[in-house]
């Protein structure tokens, strides 16, 4: 293996191993307690009626929560791929490939993502590159990595505060404007523009709606803050170690980027970071989120290790039956409340109010009285 390869290779076990540790959630951020669904107490409805489902890019989807994109490029990474895809496919949920960035600079990992299609030809699959990866490379060269994945739409991702912590990071950001707007114009599928757990500001994602973006993902704060998932790499008496520490609480939170998107006028908003189940999902979808992704939760499913950090992939079959277990479960959580707002489908969320700030009535109470 040469060295950019046993680099990357390195980095990419490490941020598996170091994604598991409790450290890398921000959970101050999780703002989704403050957030009430309003119940209904009398639905006219029979559960049963009740229906998740969704559509993106003319395919039907059993939900609109997703997975998020989550690593790729090493030894692990084809059969997390893998069995993500064949969820994807077997579920009717949306996935997002990890970044593909590796094909770039070995065309033999283009294999792994052709595989990845062969294996599920149905799935609705999103690509996925850095944003300083796609400043550097020319728009034919980024449709490739579409193409061999047969993706119906290509995430972009933005990752600021990542490269800066990065041991190995590429912070150079300029130019990142002008290569967005002529993706968009030539990739030739749809691009969705997210963060990675720091979230996206109401300015930057009224400004990537002008430039053709489709969506944005805010991917905010209060899950997998990917600053921290690079300060744990650093040994303990690094300076990296301590400029990290300082950006611990970095970022916008999931539910101030989504609500302060949506004030702001932008239409296709996504909202993913910290979501661990399916009323949060509905929450999200009640505020304005077209979609809700979630990367975390997947990858404890894929995990077989106990009592260590290291990450090792479980056996196929519990890792089918994880899988399986989580999508029912997240299904299951989005049906339930769903009906438990008096609704029977999504689109309802969206048209009736169905959620408020949990403490406005107790504030309201407190200054009726004072
Ligand atoms: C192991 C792992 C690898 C990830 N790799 C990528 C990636 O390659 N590209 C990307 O856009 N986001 C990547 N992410 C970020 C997620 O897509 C997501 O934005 C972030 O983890 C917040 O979601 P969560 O709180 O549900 O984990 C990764 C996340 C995890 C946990």
């Amino acid at each position: 293996m040469d060295e950019f390869n046993d680099q990357f290779e390195n980095r990419k076990k490490d941020h598996l191993q170091w994604s598991l540790n409790a450290k890398t959630q921000t959970e101050q951020f999780r703002e989704f307690d403050q957030i009430q669904l309003i119940p209904e107490a009398l639905p006219d409805l029979d559960l049963e009626e009740v229906s998740t489902g969704c559509s993106f890019l003319g395919q039907e989807l059993s939900m609109p929560i997703f997975i998020s994109s989550m690593t790729a490029g090493h030894k692990d990474s084809l059969q997390i791929n893998r069995q993500l895809a064949l969820l994807s496919q077997r579920k009717k949920i949306m996935m997002g490939v990890g970044s593909q960035r590796r094909e770039l600079q070995d065309p033999e990992a283009r294999q792994e993502w052709k595989s990845i299609r062969q294996l599920a030809p149905k799935a609705l699959l999103m690509g996925n590159l850095g944003i300083s990866q796609a400043i550097r490379t020319p728009v034919d060269q980024i449709r490739g990595l579409v193409e061999n994945l047969e993706a119906q739409a290509l995430f972009i991702h933005l990752n600021s505060l990542q490269e800066c912590l990065q041991k190995e990071g590429t912070p150079l950001f300029r130019g990142g404007w002008k290569a967005l707007e002529k993706i968009c114009d030539e990739v030739g599928v749809p691009v969705i523009v997210k963060e990675v757990g720091c979230g996206i500001s109401s300015e930057t994602s009224r400004r990537l709606m002008e430039i053709g973006v489709r969506a944005i993902d805010v991917s905010g704060a209060g899950g997998t803050h990917w600053g921290r998932v690079e300060t744990l790499r650093y040994s303990e008496d690094d300076i990296g170690k301590e400029i990290g520490e300082s950006f611990a609480d970095w970022g916008l939170s999931t539910v101030e980027s989504l609500l302060s998107a949506k004030e702001a006028g932008s239409v296709n908003v996504w909202a993913s970071g910290g979501v661990r189940n399916g009323i949060e999902a509905l929450k999200l979808l009640a505020m304005g989120a077209e979609f809700v992704g979630m990367a975390r939760p997947w990858l404890l499913a894929l995990n077989g290790s106990k009592g260590n950090s290291d990450f090792q992939l479980a056996d196929e079959k519990i890792a089918v039956e994880n899988l399986n277990r989580l999508a029912f479960r997240l299904q299951r959580e989005l049906q339930i409340a769903l009906f438990c707002t008096g609704c029977s489908k999504i689109e309802d969320v969206k048209k009736k109010k169905v959620w408020k700030w949990k403490n406005r009535w107790q504030m309201s109470l407190r200054d009726s009285r004072s």
